[in-house]
């Protein structure tokens, strides 16, 4: 029922008991890491060897970055932010047309995670986008505000770019031809979250995310550039990413780790919320086609005494597992040797 939105309501006073996490299982706002910045890494440098290089060593320390001059234009990432907001501003009875629960539809507004499977929900609400090839996704995209489509089109395009420009310098910091995991990826489904979450009366009990990592291949986020949220693991403590001006926060997802043999690692984050500014983030997700077998290559097994850790497997079976666990589990743990 579309009553679930947290954006169908109005304001919340109090945080309602569905929502509120066990002591234990808290964010903790106090113990957060402020002063430590995730790297950036300015795509538009003409030192080609060095960004490889930085790309090398952002993904095996944080496994987390932001780019700069990545080629997206500022002015379709403002445009972006601009129609996720008044999506969520829309009537009730407007984004009623768009709700579901069904984690398997290709489009569809959406609160927590997945309340299916729940006990305790997140504050958020999400519209997730099938976006690759566009051609036959944007028909049943919302048409309401009526530049959404044009406006999210845009943004994909440019987005999808980047993301084979980044495969392609991670290609090269694990010493693999170039185009090596553009090839092996196929022709690479494209998936978004608009998230949005609200002002929310007690951040110190809930999540707008609990810690996860992505299932996909490689998770390219644009975040409100004025308000903070995303949080990353490292080290066992957590990191507040700052949002920094038009740049792109990059992170590795599941199918790079799992490709990579585990030399680089898809990283544990969270989204907390706040009591004075609702906040957006659109999440694009680069993943293998479904029929891709994921296995890594030759030469990142074995010589140095690293065994193959994962089995191999097709996205489609990752991604049916991913759905049916909950977020606090590791799916990747399931697929070992
Ligand atoms: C996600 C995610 C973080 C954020 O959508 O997978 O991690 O800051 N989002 O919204
Ligand atoms: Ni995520």
């Amino acid at each position: 029922m579309a009553s679930q939105l947290l954006s169908a309501a109005g304001n919340h006073v109090s945080l309602p008991e569905i929502y509120v996490r066990p002591e234990s299982q808290r964010p903790r706002l106090h113990d957060v890491i402020n002063d430590v910045n995730i790297p950036v890494i300015d795509l538009g440098s003409p030192d080609r060897q060095q960004i490889v290089a930085q790309v090398a060593d952002a993904c095996r320390s944080f496994g987390f970055f932001q780019v700069v001059n990545h080629g997206v234009a500022v002015d379709s990432m403002e445009k972006m932010m601009e129609v996720a907001s008044e999506f969520f501003h829309l009537p009730p009875e407007e984004k009623a047309k768009y709700y579901s629960d069904d984690p398997t539809k290709k489009m569809k507004l959406s609160t927590s995670f997945n309340i299916r499977k729940e006990s305790v929900r997140n504050w958020r609400d999400y519209l997730r986008l099938h976006c690759y090839p566009l051609e036959e996704f944007v028909a049943g995209w919302p048409s309401n505000p009526a530049s959404f489509k044009e406006v999210v089109s845009a943004y994909c395009r440019e987005v999808r770019q980047l993301g084979f420009r980044l495969l392609g310098a991670i290609s090269l910091s694990l010493e693999l031809e170039e185009d090596y995991l553009e090839k092996m990826f196929g022709e690479q489904e494209q998936h978004m979250a608009v998230n949005y979450y609200p002002k929310c009366p007690d951040p110190e009990l809930t999540y707008g995310l609990p810690a996860h990592t992505d299932p996909n291949v490689l998770t390219i986020l644009l975040q409100d550039p004025n308000v903070t949220g995303l949080q990353v693991l490292k080290d066992g403590r957590w990191i507040a990413v700052r949002p920094l001006p038009n740049a792109l926060v990059v992170n590795i997802a599941d199918q790079l780790q799992a490709l990579s043999n585990g030399r680089i690692k898809s990283v544990w984050h969270r989204a907390v919320v706040n009591s004075d500014r609702e906040r957006i983030s659109v999440a694009s997700f680069l993943c293998p086609g479904n029929s891709v077998v994921i296995s890594p290559p030759e030469k990142l097994v074995g010589g140095d005494g690293c065994p193959a850790i994962y089995t191999s497997y097709t996205y489609e079976e990752y991604y049916d597992k991913f759905w049916s666990t909950t977020l606090d589990e590791h799916c990747l743990d399931f697929f070992k040797r």
